[in-house]
């Protein structure tokens, strides 16, 4: 077993790790407030390669490993969360959805855009009632010869408002339950598509989190990615990776609101010392590193699963839940280090903390992941 990133992996955070102080550490709080998306950023993100970290060089994309992904994520995860979401979802489950899955024709049409940011993409799973039951899809893909009618409506999309291509799944036949679902490339101008209301969030507020309106939307048939029936499974395998970038994100809050604590606390006194001399927080400090210790340990399994060829669907589960239980667990302590000042926003952490809730709910609830890892462990 090796615990030692390679030379290329660390330059790889490194660049992340600077990017993120001085690209996105400036206006995050604004950002955060107004609820702006950083569209300036996304080309520059592009630019750097952290739009398509896995894709193939073929495509335009950056052919590294998941293991670098997951470092950059957590590296922007550290200062801004919104961002890295909008990194996350058009990195493993647009880019990936399309290059695992799809024909080569879409694979060049669409991945050169989407790794250089040119473009970003977003993933249209969830609905007004299906959230975590998956399989219930109201939204129809009606088979018309050449051509599927889309109709329905599609919730908490991320990069909805922003998106330039849409991954859609609907429900093509209903008597074939999960096996008639299937799932299409949408573009944005695709007449009968309408980008609905913008919701107004807890947390992730400078991300772009819209509903989705689908009206007699005609989607051409080599649109459809895999075979007809596909589409769950396609859903399925691409959230198992999704997953691990969420995981590194929790982890990223995390880490980021346990730097600021540690900093903080050795700055600030109180009882004639600072504050990290009191048990009361040396103890919490000692808490928050071990936990998050742990979380990384997971999620760098996870990614390394993905890297070897294993199967991840469990180890993605695993530490998606167990990396956002730390990041919700410890921001709330961050908080309490701060005292007065972390109920402030420009110490950061109360951010951090708003932000860490969405890892226990989107990509599947923490419930979900408990699903997926006591039905694996039951059956083996
Ligand atoms: N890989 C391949 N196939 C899989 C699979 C996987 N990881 N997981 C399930 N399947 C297959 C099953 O084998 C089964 O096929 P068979 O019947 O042929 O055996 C089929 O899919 C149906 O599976 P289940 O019976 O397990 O289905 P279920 O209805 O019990 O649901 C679930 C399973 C795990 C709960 C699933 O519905 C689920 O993951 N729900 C959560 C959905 C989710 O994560 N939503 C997030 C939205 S995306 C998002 O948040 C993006 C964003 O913008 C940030």
């Amino acid at each position: 077993m090796h615990f030692r990133l390679t030379e290329e992996q660390i330059m790889v955070r490194d660049a992340a790790r600077e990017f993120a102080q001085t690209e996105l550490l400036p206006g995050v709080i604004e950002r955060d407030e107004l609820q702006q998306f950083p569209d300036n950023l996304v080309k520059k993100m592009g630019a750097l390669g952290f739009m398509g970290i896995m894709v193939s060089p073929e495509y335009g994309g950056s052919g590294m490993d998941t293991i670098s992904y997951v470092l950059i994520m957590e590296e922007l995860s550290k200062i801004d969360a919104s961002a890295s979401v909008m990194v996350s979802v058009n990195n493993s489950l647009v880019c990936y959805g399309i290059e695992a899955y799809g024909t080569d024709t879409q694979k060049e049409k669409y991945l050169p855009k989407l790794t250089s940011g040119e473009w970003i993409g977003a993933f249209c799973l969830s609905e007004p009632e299906a959230g975590s039951d998956a399989t219930s899809q109201s939204t129809t893909a009606i088979d018309k010869g050449d051509y599927y009618l889309l109709n329905g409506t599609k919730n908490w999309i991320t990069n909805g408002g922003r998106a330039q291509v849409y991954l859609v799944i609907a429900q093509t036949d209903r008597a074939k339950g999960h096996k008639g679902i299937n799932a299409f490339i949408v573009e944005r101008d695709t007449p009968g598509f309408e980008i609905g209301p913008k919701e107004n969030k807890l947390g992730i507020r400078g991300s772009d989190t819209h509903t989705l309106q689908f009206n007699d939307v005609k989607i051409p048939k080599e649109n459809r990615i895999g075979d007809d029936g596909f589409g769950f499974t396609f859903a399925m395998k691409t959230l198992s990776g999704g997953r691990i970038g969420i995981a590194a994100q929790a982890l990223g809050i995390a880490s980021g609101a346990y730097e600021l604590s540690l900093k903080y606390s050795k700055e600030r006194k109180a009882f004639g010392t600072e504050i990290s001399n009191h048990q009361a927080i040396a103890f919490k400090l000692a808490e928050m590193a071990t936990d998050i210790e742990a979380a990384r340990l997971l999620v760098y399994k996870s990614a390394l699963d993905k890297d070897l060829g294993n199967t991840y669907d469990t180890s993605s589960a695993m530490a998606k839940l167990y990396a956002s239980k730390v990041a919700m667990q410890h921001t709330v302590e961050a908080v309490q280090i701060h005292g007065g000042n972390g109920f402030v926003k420009d110490y950061h952490v109360e951010r951090m903390m708003r932000d860490a809730k969405i890892t226990q709910i989107y990509e599947g609830t923490s419930e979900i992941q408990k699903i997926v890892i006591s039905r694996a462990i039951l059956k083996s």
